[in-house]
C-alpha cells in the first residue's frame, strides 16, 4: 500500500466538497479563518509524516486538546479520575448543561465541556493554571519532537471574552462540590488549552503513541499503560464527536475527536495517527470536509477498527 498514492485519491475525493461546512463563529477569532483551507497528515510507526494540502499551517485544535489533558490527568489520577467524570457517550452539544443538573454536576465524560473542565481542574496544582498550561506546552512539544508547538494568545482571549457557557457549566459543577480550584483558574488553563496551534503534521506526530498502545514507536517512550491508552481510544470512539460521535463510528470506524476549529484527529491502532483540517463544520461540531477526507481514507485503506 502506498500512502501517498492513496492520499492523492483522497485530495481527489474532497476536492469537489471544498469549503463545505459553516466555521465557527461563537468564537470571534475563529470566524475569520479560510474555509477553503484543507490538509490531513498521518505520522506512522516509523517516523514517517505522509501529508497533502495545509498540513504544515498552524490552526486552533480547540477540542482535540481534551484527548491530551485527559491522557495527563489518567496519568496522575488513574482510575480516581471516574469518580467525578463519566464514561458514557452524552447524546447532547458539547457545551450542553443539560445534563448536569439530573446527573449531579458529574459530566458524561471527558470530551465534552464539562468533562473536560474537571479533567483540567485535576491537571491544577496550587491554583497555578500557568504551571499547567507551561507542564502541557511541554509534553505536546516532546510528544510533537517540535519546540516550535504553541499557543494562539488571541484565540485564548477571545474564548475567555465569549466564555459565558463554559463559564456557567463550571459554576454549576461548582456548587455540586465538583471543581477543586477557583472557576477562574480553571478556565484560564482550559481556555489556553483549546486554544493550543498544531499544523496536521504535528499533531499527527504528537498523537502517535495512542495508536501504539501508549508507547511513542519513534523513541520508544512508554507514555500510557496498554490498558488506559485503550481506554482513552474507547472514549474517543464512543463520545469523541458528541451528539455526532454515532455517525462518525458508522462511516468511518476509527478513535476520533474533533475541534470547532475544524480539525479531527483520528487513530489507526498498530498503523498511525492521522490528523485533517478543514474549518467548515457540521451541525455537532465536527470538520465537514475532514470527515469527507477520513471516509475515502478508510476506504482506500481498509483502516476501520471493524474490518
Ligand atoms: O469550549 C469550547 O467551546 C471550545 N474551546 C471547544 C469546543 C470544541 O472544540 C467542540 N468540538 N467540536
Amino acid at each position: 500500500m502506498d500512502i501517498d498514492e492513496i492520499l492523492e485519491k483522497v485530495a481527489d475525493a474532497v476536492e469537489p466538497h471544498r469549503g463545505g461546512g459553516k466555521v465557527a463563529d461563537y468564537i470571534p477569532a475563529l470566524a475569520s479563518i479560510d474555509p477553503d483551507k484543507f490538509g490531513l497528515a498521518i505520522a506512522t510507526k516509523d517516523g514517517a509524516c505522509h501529508k497533502i494540502g495545509d498540513a504544515d499551517e498552524c490552526f486552533s485544535i480547540q477540542s482535540i486538546s481534551k484527548v491530551f489533558t485527559f491522557s495527563l490527568a489518567l496519568q496522575k489520577v488513574g482510575d480516581g479520575l471516574w469518580k467525578r467524570v463519566g464514561r458514557e457517550p452524552s447524546g447532547s452539544a458539547f457545551n450542553s448543561i443539560i445534563q448536569l443538573e439530573h446527573e449531579k454536576g458529574i459530566p458524561r465524560n471527558p470530551l465534552i465541556n464539562a468533562g473536560a473542565i474537571v479533567v483540567t481542574d485535576h491537571l491544577v496544582e496550587n491554583g497555578d493554571a500557568d504551571a499547567t498550561i507551561e507542564m502541557l506546552l511541554r509534553v505536546l512539544r516532546d510528544h510533537a519532537e517540535d519546540q516550535s508547538v504553541d499557543i494562539d494568545y488571541e484565540v485564548a482571549k477571545s474564548e475567555s471574552e465569549t466564555g459565558a457557557r463554559n463559564r456557567s457549566l463550571a459554576h454549576f459543577m461548582a456548587s455540586f462540590g465538583n471543581l477543586d480550584n477557583e472557576v477562574e483558574v480553571v478556565l484560564s488553563a482550559y481556555f489556553r488549552h483549546c486554544a493550543l496551534a498544531l499544523s496536521c503534521s504535528q499533531l499527527a506526530r504528537a498523537a502517535l503513541f495512542l495508536a501504539f498502545d501508549g508507547k511513542d514507536p519513534v523513541t520508544g517512550e512508554r507514555i500510557l499503560t496498554p490498558q488506559r491508552c485503550r481506554r482513552i481510544n474507547a472514549v474517543m470512539m464512543s463520545c469523541g464527536h458528541y451528539d455526532n460521535s454515532g455517525d462518525f463510528a458508522f462511516r468511518i470506524g476509527l478513535p476520533g475527536k474533533s475541534g470547532v476549529g475544524g480539525g479531527v484527529l483520528a487513530i489507526v491502532p498498530g498503523e498511525g495517527a492521522v490528523a485533517v483540517w478543514s474549518p467548515g463544520l457540521n451541525d455537532a461540531g465536527t470538520s465537514t470536509v475532514g470527515s469527507i477526507a477520513l471516509e475515502a481514507l478508510v476506504a482506500e485503506t481498509g483502516w476501520s477498527v471493524f474490518g
